[in-house]
């Protein structure tokens, strides 16, 4: 039987950052072994925030190294550029075709990103067509997603569903895939709100690149709660926050780490913690630098990836454009 199909990306803006790994990278690691994977670095939504054209460049490199540096192996996963593979956006015009802007209007990540904003391009705009473009190309069974971008896949479905319902049966239908166990790690000055790369305050997150002494100052900085006591609890959400990088980084449970903590200050938590990242991030970020010097290495894992995509994606866009009534080329 044919392994399932997974099928994820990142927008590389910003740097990525712990709340990354917990809440993907480390997830993907596990499920490349299971399932067929692919790995998107979605240079092309990137473009719906202003970027400056060689940092997008460098961060795009970036990120596919970090990627590998985190575990994901090119030998068992397809690693792709999204601009690499041009059905993306000749699918995406197939499914806007399809999309009410009532929809799009809907979409609450829309409504959020453009609220204070002067110019919303149309790009922000269209942004989840895109998405469901990159999960419906491949044919993906699943797609790990953060709970933020539910409605984003749910309109994914329901492209497919009208699409096959209209033609006849294109597209496989995909599921969120959303990890039962993992904490949602929180922004450490703001831990009411996710850790987002994209946080302007660089200070709420920590990069998997951050130097040692960032780590410690950003630990150290983090916003904790009144009273002294080391309890996990919904009216300590900075602490509670720490808590959760602590133990998913060292597998322990709530309560054994609660424990170990009775009688102690906030700063020896702390204090801990700070070891636990650096020792956690020292690995990743010598694989890192290992991989960023070698262009070639990057060149050839991009290369390769694209080729591999291009020909599923190929597979996908060619029955889309005989449905619709294209003439044949
Ligand atoms: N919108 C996703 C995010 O911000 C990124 C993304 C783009 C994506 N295309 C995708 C995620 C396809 C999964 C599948 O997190």
């Amino acid at each position: 039987m044919n392994k399932k199909i997974i099928l994820s990306g990142i927008q590389p803006s910003g740097e990525l950052c712990i709340g990354n790994y917990l809440g993907a990278l480390k997830q993907w690691n596990i499920l490349q072994d299971k399932y067929e994977s692919i790995f998107l670095v979605v240079d092309m939504h990137a473009l719906t925030v202003d970027q400056v054209p060689s940092d997008l460049r460098q961060r795009c490199l970036s990120f596919v190294a970090q990627y590998i540096a985190c575990g994901i192996d090119p030998d068992k996963s397809i690693i792709a550029m999204q601009s690499h593979v041009h059905e993306h956006v000749e699918l995406m015009w197939v499914l806007n075709s399809l999309c009410y802007l009532g929809e799009l209007n809907r979409m609450t990540q829309f409504k959020d990103k453009s609220k204070d904003k002067k110019n919303v391009n149309v790009g922000l705009f269209t942004y989840p067509v895109l998405m469901a473009s990159d999960i419906l190309l491949y044919q993906a069974d699943l797609v790990p997603v953060g709970a933020d971008q539910k409605q984003h896949l749910e309109l994914s479905r329901d492209l497919a569903i009208r699409f096959n319902y209209k033609y006849s049966d294109t597209f496989k239908i995909p599921e969120p895939f959303i990890p039962e166990s993992g904490a949602r790690i929180m922004s450490l000055q703001d831990p009411l709100k996710k850790m987002s790369k994209s946080d302007s305050n660089l200070n709420n997150i920590i990069a998997l690149l951050d130097s040692n002494a960032i780590i410690k100052k950003k630990i150290n900085r983090a916003v904790t709660d009144s009273g002294s006591e080391i309890k996990y609890s919904e009216d300590k959400p900075g602490l509670s926050n720490l808590i959760d990088i602590y133990t998913s980084l060292t597998n322990e449970k709530i309560e054994d780490v609660e424990q170990k903590y009775i009688g102690k200050m906030y700063s020896v938590l702390k204090k801990d913690l700070i070891e636990i990242i650096i020792d956690f991030l020292g690995p990743i970020k010598e694989e890192y630098t290992k991989i960023i010097s070698d262009k070639a290495y990057l060149a050839e894992v991009l290369s390769d990836g694209s080729e591999k995509a291009s020909f599923k994606a190929r597979r996908t866009l060619s029955k889309v454009y005989r449905k619709v009534g294209f003439v044949k080329k």
